[in-house]
């Protein structure tokens, strides 16, 4: 299994060769992150924002109700997880900020629970101590995946999670082994 940590500061960088592995990296970010635990989503149409949500509360404990679909048209799913309440929060379609309002956004995000927003580009207000993965298409089955604003130790438990998960190192792009 390869070694899968390509870290600057606190920017932990991998290449995931399926979707599966970008499952088994929402997987590893579940295992490695305590509570409160706010994780923004950024990333084009089809980057792989909901399959890496969908690990993510996979990897929180059989959820109820499973599994995690996008949820584009209600804007807002919630979970019941073997480690609590996790909320799916979607803003593509969210246009105002009355919809944010009528989402209760602030108070979800502030709930202490486990929080993931698709499509928080949308996202107006600095929310500090977020965690910020931004996935990029290579290629139809290729994904470049980049997670911000860990701290320790969570960042050498993301590392070594992601290492027994058999993601792959994203050290080809930035030229370091
Ligand atoms: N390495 C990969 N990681 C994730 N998804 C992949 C990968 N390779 C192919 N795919 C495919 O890409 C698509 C990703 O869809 P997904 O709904 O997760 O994207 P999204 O970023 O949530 O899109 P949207 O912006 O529409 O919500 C799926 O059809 C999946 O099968
Ligand atoms: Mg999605």
């Amino acid at each position: 299994m390869e070694r899968a940590q390509a870290a600057v500061g606190n920017m932990l960088t991998w290449f995931s060769a399926s979707e599966e592995q970008t499952l088994e990296a929402g997987r590893c970010l579940a295992a490695a992150l305590p509570l409160p635990a706010v994780v923004l989503l950024t990333g084009d149409l089809g980057a792989g924002k909901t399959a890496f949500t969908r690990g993510f509360v996979d990897g929180l404990g059989t959820a109820q109700p499973s599994p995690v679909h996008s949820p584009t048209f209600t804007l807002v799913n919630e979970y019941r997880t073997q480690r609590g309440k996790a909320y799916h929060v979607d803003l593509y379609r969210l246009e105002s900020e009355r919809d944010f309002r009528s989402i209760g956004l602030e108070e979800i995000l502030e709930s202490g629970d486990w929080v993931l927003v698709e499509w928080a580009e949308k996202l107006r207000m600095p929310i500090p101590n977020a965690i910020r993965v931004r996935l990029q298409q290579h290629s139809d089955d290729t994904r470049r995946i980049e997670i911000n604003g860990l701290q320790e130790p969570e960042s050498a438990a993301l590392a070594s999670a992601l290492s027994r998960g058999g993601v792959g190192p994203d050290a080809a792009q930035h030229g370091r082994r």
